[in-house]
């Protein structure tokens, strides 16, 4: 039998994984990023829950615990400097959560390790500066079926299986949805942005963040995880004039207008804005400035996939800053491979298009209930971002400060359904030579 001829586009995050999984079974890979290299920018990024199990089935636990930012905890300041409330780090991986969780890792390590799986692979193609431009497919009742797929430099080629981990903004979910799809993005209300600027010795090994008083919502922190620069991270939750400014601002893609726009909606005498302020505007550390709107993918029941053409990760549900972003497109990619593994190699013994379509309804009939349990609202998000008044921050300090007494942001994040949900074992996978 031929090997299952895959597409997956997206090298980030769920895209590699999903390589790793399908490599394992035999087949033949085309792996395609837009960006002309590997796109290796981003913050701090966290693996939780299920995520730690999953690292580890994929032999990459001691390359990302050797890349882990050592993080000593979040604290919450007043616009003086000063510490009103702090949530140590989480310990021990599994089980108990905290904003800080044992495995937080710079997003270009993690992309970096998660494509070098399978850099070497002889099944797999790592192709840059690539795209799709449309795709068509045959019947779900042909049995050779394929997806006939046309990309940006004009050539074509046909695949057994299409895979959409091109993120919160994917193309394959667009030409997969068809041009009267509603767009599922939903905007919540909101927008982060973050960037690198020259550190000073005082700044601190903490998460830090100081919700600024003023017309609208508004805070801003900072991380670290090298000595040389500092993260600083601007939350906005805005409505009217500073959420259409920011809006135009991002929509013209021109960076030196999103950054003076966010420049002059954080421009004030609190904390050390001025510092940080300053360097959005001048300093060519915060080139990488990176922002993005506070949104949800939210697919109807049963359109993760339509016929031979999956999505996984943020395509198919992301939930902006919900910390499990990396987690869930980890877990994904794991079961839509097991899924299909089982199909193809199981005692059912499918044809490659039956076990690619009805493996892709299984896995979201498995994961939807899991990967968007916490849509709807993050609080998270609203907690760090949401008071703007005074006595709205004091408040904030003084429920945090009971807050991380009681512990209680090691409850944060995972519903109970989701805390309890153990990952599948696929003997397809785990016996699978490489
Ligand atoms: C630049 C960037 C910075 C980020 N920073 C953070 C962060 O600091 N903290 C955090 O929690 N999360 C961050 N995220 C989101 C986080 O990576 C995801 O939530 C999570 O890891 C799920 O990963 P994913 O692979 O589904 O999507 P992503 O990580 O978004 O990866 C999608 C990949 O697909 C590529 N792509 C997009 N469109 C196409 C196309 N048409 N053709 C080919 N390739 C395409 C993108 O360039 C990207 O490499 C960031 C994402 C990006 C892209
Ligand atoms: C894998 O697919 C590529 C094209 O995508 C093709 O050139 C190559 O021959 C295939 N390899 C195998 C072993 O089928
Ligand atoms: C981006 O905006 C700046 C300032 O408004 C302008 O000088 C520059 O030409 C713009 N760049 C592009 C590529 O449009």
């Amino acid at each position: 039998m031929a090997p299952l001829k895959v597409l997956i586009v997206g090298g980030g995050v769920a895209g590699p994984a999903l390589a790793h999984w399908l490599s394992r079974i035999g087949a033949n890979i085309t792996l395609i990023e837009r960006f002309p290299r590997m796109r290796a920018t981003g913050q701090q990024v966290d693996l939780r829950g299920q995520g730690v199990p999953m690292m580890h089935r994929m032999g990459i636990e001691a390359a990302v615990r050797a890349k882990t930012v050592k993080e000593k905890g979040t604290q919450l300041i007043d616009t003086a400097g000063r510490c009103r409330a702090f949530f140590a780090a989480a310990e021990g991986g599994t089980g108990k959560q905290s904003f800080t969780s044992e495995y937080e890792i710079m997003r270009g390590d993690l992309v970096g390790i998660l494509n070098a799986l399978t850099e070497g692979r002889a099944n797999v193609r790592h192709l840059f500066d690539t795209t799709i431009d449309s795709f068509t497919q045959d019947e779900e009742s042909d049995p050779d079926g394929k997806v006939h797929v046309s990309f940006r430099d004009g050539s074509k080629e046909d695949y057994d299986l299409v895979v959409g981990a091109d993120g919160t903004g994917s193309k394959t979910r667009r030409v997969m949805l068809g041009p009267d799809a509603p767009d599922p993005r939903h905007r919540m209300g909101g927008y982060i942005g973050y960037y690198s600027i020259p550190s000073k010795p005082h700044d601190s090994d903490r998460g830090t963040f100081c919700h600024l008083p003023g017309p609208f919502h508004r805070a801003i922190g900072t991380r670290k995880d090298c000595p040389e620069l500092t993260r600083v991270y601007m939350l906005m939750n805005a409505k009217g004039a500073p959420a259409a400014i920011i809006d135009a601002a991002y929509k013209s893609g021109n960076l030196t207008e999103l950054k003076k726009a966010w420049a002059d909606l954080y421009q004030c005498d609190y904390w050390e804005c001025d510092r940080f302020v300053d360097a959005l505007r001048h300093a060519p550390e915060a080139d990488d400035f990176y922002c993005t709107p506070y949104e949800e993918v939210r697919l109807p029941e049963g359109s993760w996939s339509k016929g031979r053409v999956v999505l996984v990760g943020d395509a198919a549900h992301s939930g902006t800053a919900d910390g499990y972003g990396c987690t869930w497109g980890l877990v994904g990619p794991y079961l839509l491979a097991g899924e299909i593994a089982a199909r193809l190699h199981g005692k059912e013994a499918l044809s490659p298009t039956e076990a690619v379509m009805r493996g892709a309804k299984k896995y979201e009939e498995i994961f939807r209930p899991i990967a968007t349990a916490s849509q709807g609202g993050n609080k998270w998000f609203d907690m760090l971002s949401t008071p703007s008044s005074r006595l709205g921050i004091w408040s904030l300090h003084a429920v945090a400060r009971l807050a991380a007494r009681l512990r209680l942001d090691q409850m944060a994040g995972l519903g109970e359904e989701q805390a309890k949900w153990e990952l599948p074992t696929y003997p397809e996978l785990e016996e699978a030579q490489s």
